[in-house]
Parts: C-alpha cells; sequence; structure tokens
C-alpha cells in the first residue's frame, strides 16, 4: 500500500480514537468500582482514608495488637504509612491487616526518596547542575525500581522549590533559581519515578511533588517563614516547576508549611484549589508536610478542629502526623462545619490513586521478598550513580593545575577526605554510610601504583559540634571510623599534620565544606561561608606554596571569595551520594570532563542575598561589575555581580560560540521561529557544553526579567569538532502572567541569547513579535 500523507493521518487518528477509548474506559471502570465503594464506606471509613501515620518501626516484631498504628490499621483508620522500606515481611503483615479492615482497603507505602533509594545519587541540587534531562530522569527511574523493590509505592519527591536565598538549608532538595529549569526537572523526575503513561507497572510508584506551594521563598531564608510575593511574581518566577510537574501527570502533592497571602499553605484555597487544580488542572491527591495541619494552630487560624475544617476546604485530601482530620472531621461533619461531599471528595482521590496503582488487584503487587534481595544496590545502578556523580560536579576555578598528573605526589586533607557518611548528602534515608566510597578510596583507587598519596584530616568540620537538626541528614552511620575521627587532637594539631603532608607534596588536595547536617530542612544559616576552622586549614595550606585544589562538600552556595582569590581550583562536588570518591578521582585526574553548570547563584557576601541572575532591571539600573556609584541600584561594599553566576561552569576544554541567527527575524503572535547558534570545541578534551537560550522582552506593559532562560541543550562536543544547536521558539516561550494574571506574548521587540552561563549571552539579536 502506498502510504501518503492522507492515511498516516487517518492511521494516527484511528490510533488515538483507540486510546483515547481505553483510557476512557478504564476510567469509567475505576469511576464505577469507587462509587461502588464509596456508597458502601461509612463516614467514619472515608475520615479514615485520610490519614497518614509515620510508620515508627522497621520490623514485623513491633506490630502487637496493642501497638496504636495495628489498631487504626485493622479498623481503616489509616490511608497510607510513610517511613521506610525493604522490610517485606513487616509490610507485608501491615497489608494483611489493612484487609482486614471493613472494607479491606489496601495502604499505600509512602517513603521520602529524595535522590536515590539504597544507591545514592548526588543531592537534587547537584543532580541539576548536569543541566541532562535524560540522566535526571533516569535517576528517578532507578530509585523507582529500588523503592519500589523495597514495599514502597509513594515517594515524597521531587522537591520542586525555586529558592533566592542560600541561608535556606533546603535549597540542596531543589533545582535552584530558575522556573523554567525547574519545570523541566520537574517533569524529568515526575516521569522517572511514573512512566510516560497512567499505568503504575510494578517498578513504577507515585510522584509527590513539594513543597506546596512556594516553600522555597521563605522570609530571609528562614525555615517555615513566612512568604510575601504577589500573585504575578509568583506565577512568573516561581509556580512554573508545579504547574509543569502537574502537567507531566505528578499524582500527588504535598502541602507546604510556609503561609502565603496570610493564608498557610496548607489551607490555602487559592493555591490548592484555584491554582493547582483549576489552572494547573491537577488531578491527584494533595497530602500535608508532617503535622502541618496541627501547625495551623501555631499560624493562629483555629483551634485543630477548624484548621482541620479549613484545610480539607481548601482542598487538602490528606493529613500526615496531625491526628487533625481523624480527630475531628466527624465532629465537624456532625456541625454542619463541613459537608459529606467535601470528605466523600477528598476520598476519593486517595482511592483512585489506589486503584492506579493497582492496588485493589493485587494488595502485594510492590511487597516481593526477592525483589527486595536482587534490584537493590545493584552494580549497573552504582554504575550509573558514578556517571550521573560525575556530571553533576561543577569546576568553579581552575588556572591550569587540573586535571591532576597520576605521577604527582599529592597530600589528600581536610575533614571531607576520608569521611564517608558525609557524601551521602541530605535526606538520605536508606543510604548506609558504609556503602559510601570516600574521596581517599577513590583517589587511591584511580593512582594504583603510580604517584605517591599522603592523607590528613587536617581540621575538624566545625569549632563546636553541631547540635540537634538530623545528625548526618540520615545516612545510617554503619562502617564506625569512616567519618572524620572524634577530635582528640586541637585543630592547631590537626592543621600541622596536614601542612606537614603538603610540605613533602607536590599538590594539595584540600576535601572542606559542610556536613550533611547544615543543609536540609531545619538547617538554616546565617553565616554561609566554610566553617572558620576549615579556613585556618586553608590558609596554612596556601602558606605552604603549594598548589591547592579544592574539593568542595556543600548543600548550598557557599561565600568563596577568599577561596576565589586563593586556591588554584576549586571543584565544588556538592553531596555526590554512593559513588563520590569514584566519580571526584574520575574528573580530579581528567578520566571525566567537568560538565556542570550552576543553578544557583553564588554570593560574594550574605549581604546580597536574595540573589537571582533573572531580577529586575529597575529606574536605576546598575552595570553588575561596575564599582559603586550614588543614586544607582547597587551596594556601597560590594558589587552586584555573583561570584559565580547561574548557569556557570568551567570545562578542561574551551567552547566558542558563533553568533546567534534566526531563522527568520520576525513572526505573528502565534507564530515559530528558530535560532541557532554553532558551538566549536576549541580545546584538546572532548566535552560536553549545556548550551542556553535566554530571552528578553524589550518593552512590555509590565516590567520584565533582564534575562530569562528559556531553552537549554547539553551536547557532546569532541575535540576540535563544531556542532549546531537549535532552538525553536514559540509565542509560549515569549509569553508571561501580565498584570491581570493572563498569560499573553505581547507584541514587540525581544532580544534573543545564546550562551554558555548567564552572564556571558554575548550579542543578543531582535526578534519582532507583530
Ligand atoms: C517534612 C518535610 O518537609 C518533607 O519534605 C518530608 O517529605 C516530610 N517531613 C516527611 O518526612
Amino acid at each position: 500500500m502506498k502510504i501518503t500523507f492522507k492515511t498516516l493521518n487517518a492511521v494516527f487518528a484511528f490510533i488515538l480514537l483507540a486510546a483515547l477509548t481505553v483510557s476512557c474506559s478504564k476510567k469509567s471502570e475505576m469511576d464505577k468500582f469507587i462509587d461502588s465503594l464509596l456508597s458502601q464506606m461509612s463516614v467514619e471509613e472515608q475520615i479514615g482514608q485520610l490519614n497518614l501515620h509515620s510508620m515508627g518501626f522497621r520490623s514485623s516484631a513491633a506490630l502487637t495488637d496493642d501497638n496504636e498504628t495495628v489498631k487504626a490499621v485493622k479498623t481503616g483508620n489509616m490511608g497510607a504509612l510513610y517511613g521506610f522500606g525493604g522490610d517485606p515481611a513487616t509490610m507485608r503483615k501491615l497489608q494483611e491487616y489493612a484487609l482486614q479492615s471493613p472494607h479491606g482497603i489496601p495502604l499505600m507505602f509512602g517513603m521520602d526518596v529524595i535522590h536515590g533509594y539504597q544507591t545514592i545519587f548526588p543531592v537534587p541540587l547537584a543532580i541539576s547542575n548536569t543541566w541532562n534531562r535524560e540522566m535526571v530522569e533516569k535517576s528517578a527511574r532507578i530509585a523507582a525500581t529500588e523503592a519500589s523493590s523495597s514495599g514502597i509505592n509513594w515517594v515524597f519527591s521531587p522537591m520542586v522549590d525555586i529558592c533566592h536565598d542560600a541561608r535556606w538549608g533546603r535549597i540542596v532538595e531543589g533545582a535552584g533559581e530558575d522556573p523554567y529549569l525547574g519545570g523541566e526537572m520537574a517533569k524529568a523526575m515526575v516521569w522517572g519515578y511514573q512512566g510516560h503513561d497512567d499505568v503504575f507497572s510494578d517498578n513504577e510508584v507515585l510522584a509527590c511533588v513539594k513543597h506546596y506551594a512556594l516553600y522555597g521563598a521563605a522570609e530571609a531564608g528562614r525555615d517555615y517563614n513566612t512568604v510575601n510575593l504577589g500573585r504575578q511574581e509568583i506565577l512568573n518566577n516561581w509556580m512554573r516547576p508545579y504547574k509543569d510537574a502537574a502537567e507531566a501527570g505528578a499524582a500527588s502533592y504535598m502541602s507546604s508549611f510556609n503561609e502565603y497571602e496570610g493564608i498557610p499553605a496548607t489551607a490555602n484555597k487559592y493555591l490548592l484549589t484555584d491554582l493547582l487544580r483549576d489552572e494547573f488542572g491537577f488531578d491527584g491527591f494533595v497530602v500535608s508536610d508532617a503535622t502541618a495541619v496541627a501547625e495551623l494552630v501555631n499560624h493562629g487560624i483555629g483551634d485543630l478542629q477548624e484548621a482541620s475544617a479549613r484545610a480539607l476546604q481548601a482542598g487538602l485530601d490528606m493529613d500526615m502526623n496531625s491526628d487533625g482530620f481523624i480527630g475531628t472531621l466527624k465532629k465537624s461533619l456532625d456541625e454542619g462545619r463541613v459537608t459529606k461531599a467535601d470528605i466523600e471528595k477528598a476520598c476519593r482521590r486517595i482511592l483512585e490513586a489506589k486503584y492506579k496503582l493497582g492496588l485493589f488487584d493485587d494488595p502485594f503487587k510492590y511487597i516481593d521478598e526477592e525483589k527486595v534481595k536482587t534490584n537493590i544496590f545493584t552494580p549497573e545502578n552504582r554504575a550509573f550513580a558514578r556517571e550521573l556523580a560525575r556530571e553533576s560536579q561543577v569546576l568553579l576555578k581552575n588556572d591550569g593545575v587540573l586535571p591532576l598528573s597520576k605521577n604527582a605526589r599529592i597530600a589528600l586533607v581536610g575533614p571531607f577526605a576520608n569521611n564517608a557518611s558525609d557524601m551521602s548528602g541530605a535526606w538520605a534515608m536508606s543510604a548506609k554510610a558504609s556503602d559510601n566510597v570516600t574521596i581517599l578510596q577513590g583517589v587511591k583507587e584511580a593512582l594504583g601504583t603510580s604517584g605517591k598519596l599522603t592523607t590528613a584530616q587536617g581540621s575538624k568540620i566545625t569549632a563546636q559540634p553541631i547540635r540537634g537538626g538530623f545528625g548526618v541528614g540520615f545516612t545510617r552511620n554503619e562502617g564506625a571510623g569512616r567519618g572524620p575521627a572524634a577530635p582528640e587532637k586541637t585543630n592547631a594539631q590537626l592543621i600541622a599534620e596536614a601542612v606537614a603532608a603538603a610540605r613533602a607534596a607536590d599538590v594539595v588536595v584540600a576535601c572542606v565544606g559542610e556536613p550533611n547536617s547544615m543543609s536540609g530542612e531545619g538547617s538554616s544559616r546565617a553565616d554561609i561561608s566554610i566553617p572558620d576552622v576549615q579556613v585556618e586549614l586553608l590558609k596554612a595550606l596556601k602558606a605552604t606554596g603549594k598548589p591547592i585544589v579544592m574539593v568542595l562538600t556543600t548543600g548550598r552556595p557557599l561565600t568563596l571569595t577568599w577561596e576565589d582569590e586563593n586556591m588554584n581550583a576549586i571543584l565544588n562536588t556538592w553531596s555526590l551520594g554512593t559513588e563520590s570518591g569514584h566519580a571526584i578521582a574520575d574528573v580530579l585526574f581528567g578520566d571525566a570532563n567537568p560538565s556542570g553548570k550552576l543553578t544557583t547563584s553564588f554570593p560574594r557576601m550574605v549581604g546580597q542575598l536574595p540573589l537571582y541572575y533573572n531580577h529586575k532591571n529597575t529606574g536605576r539600573p546598575h552595570p553588575d561589575f561596575e564599582p559603586y556609584r550614588k543614586f544607582t541600584s547597587c551596594y556601597m561594599d560590594v558589587i552586584n555581580a555573583p561570584l559565580y553566576p547561574f548557569g556557570y561552569g568551567l570545562s578542561y576544554t574551551t567552547f566558542e560560540y558563533s553568533p546567534v541567527t534566526l531563522s527568520a527575524s520576525s513572526m505573528p503572535v502565534n507564530g515559530k521561529v528558530t535560532a541557532s547558534v554553532t558551538v566549536k570545541n576549541t580545546g584538546k578534551y572532548d566535552g560536553k557544553e549545556a548550551v542556553q537560550l535566554y530571552i528578553h522582552d524589550v518593552y512590555s506593559t509590565s516590567t520584565r526579567p533582564v534575562k530569562e532562560l528559556r531553552g537549554f541543550e547539553k551536547v557532546d562536543i569532541k575535540a576540535g569538532e563544531s556542532k549546531t544547536v537549535t532552538f525553536e521558539i514559540c509565542s509560549d516561550d515569549l509569553a508571561y502572567y501580565n498584570h491581570d494574571l493572563k498569560w499573553v506574548c505581547e507584541s514587540g521587540d525581544y532580544e534573543i541569547m545564546i550562551g554558555p552561563n548567564s552572564k556571558d549571552t554575548g550579542e543578543p539579536v531582535i526578534l519582532t513579535v507583530q
């Protein structure tokens, strides 16, 4: 048969219709099933489905009849449990108890699987530095496979909160400051966890997008703090990742701790219903953050009963750890404070999630005694973790000292050199410190019998032990002795040992930074420099005159002004997870060429915060690198430019960008053009480059940022080779929410820029929208 365009169209139309019919009939089957189930359930049982508790135990021995969780599960007073996976016997038992409840509704099992399950990947902020959608998706895919093999069917990830303020410890959990890039990473993560369709196979799990909404805008970077931003601002610069995740099909959201417009997010109808459901099209369920319903009382919007009723009516479906819904909704129903329909709506959404997971067909689908042994922490997963960890590192400075020769005499010093537990990063609940490859181990293996390696701890991490927090960021501290030794020696003694090692070496590799516990939840800092005791070490090393490569472990951008002036190279490794040591050695010795680029600006000093590249121009703009001038928008004591800008990162090779060409210099409002650039690898190493497209609306009815990222591509370019990268630009890429909160593409001139980072975007070309 001759295949014409017309026949192809007919075939596509048929397939589309068939797919739609299958999906509609599946939906109607689900609706019928849930309608019938809901009609049989008592209101108490429906409220029971809205209840989520932390499991609080890891072994079936704790599952005694007087255990409160057991009682709640058996009586149908629990919709889901969260905490830990990996013990099929415990999970099987709990599921059997759930099946004994009046209508035998199975439980969901949730967990904070944030950057891998047991194969720990780099922290989310680090993986966003890859600018590599495919790798990010694959990391979530592997996390889903490991988590689902351990009994988990719902992961509390991705965290997509935009953040402009590195004081906030939770900046480590997200993808940085840019809404477009954040949206791309959010979609990749959702697809990685859930797949690309609405069928959940047994290695796909529900994603939970958090923290909805605007948690990363907490005032002054102080955790849980108030958010004060206008609606136009949030729609343009903060909400996009949440919206993109909904469009990618995310099955659940978690409400955030902060308030917005005077109403805590957990009870905020504008956020939970008007935006999330009505505007973004989300149709799954929303769970509160842990104890967030009870915390509404502290926010001051009512007692637990009032707070619970308001949260339900605003669009919250499940209450995590507050016992607000389970404890008060029935009373509120009796008093006419909430309706049966409110409760039924929330319950339906939770039953739908269970239905989609396939739990009504097979409540034990995710509980498998074999898979838990074979699918977790496999050599393949570790190999990918190493690849991802290579690509997440950002080379911030290099005067030519890197890559190191394997024949050099190397002094590997600092409190992170032989430190396994702090390689995991914050929020790595199933990590085992003993699984992590230390930097020392990685470097030793890379050297084999070549070169000469000496090592010393060199310093404590902080002068005083860090109090409170989550210890080592949830990493199980197995493998004692694999973190820095208890500080029996004074810092001066530790420094003296490192200095002696440095004197006998050709080059020093100084491993410094923040431990896991200094970022993540409840770990805001007002001073974001490297702790003083470690800076003392760097200063003493500097005094030896030896070249120093600083290897930085951190969960947030730090102020590195002194380090930038005094170190020969700075390799920002964030926290790279299980394969840290191998991946760092790969980059140090040039077996991998660094290609990571920052997704957060690094300030010169903390007083510049909040800091982000896509700021407004103001009426009195001040050039980023110029010194102070009175009556312009600048500081007396520091220039406006960040130390390292958004999108920045060095390579061992160099790339040259051609001028940008447009396929047409104008387009109608609903048209399309392409923008192209040719990138040449002008150095000696093969490399990967994240090519970035920025736009700027020259005149518009509302003020627009000086630049906005609207596209990126990560390309492999061999030494000496050139590649042309082409971006399609349509009206949606130029549009924004105007003053009336309408999504519009206004006619007029737009500057189109393509470059290696947000600062070096070259000569803009003008695209006119008619
Ligand atoms: C609090 C955190 O804010 C959230 O990210 C996490 O998912 C829950 N606790 C559950 O651990």
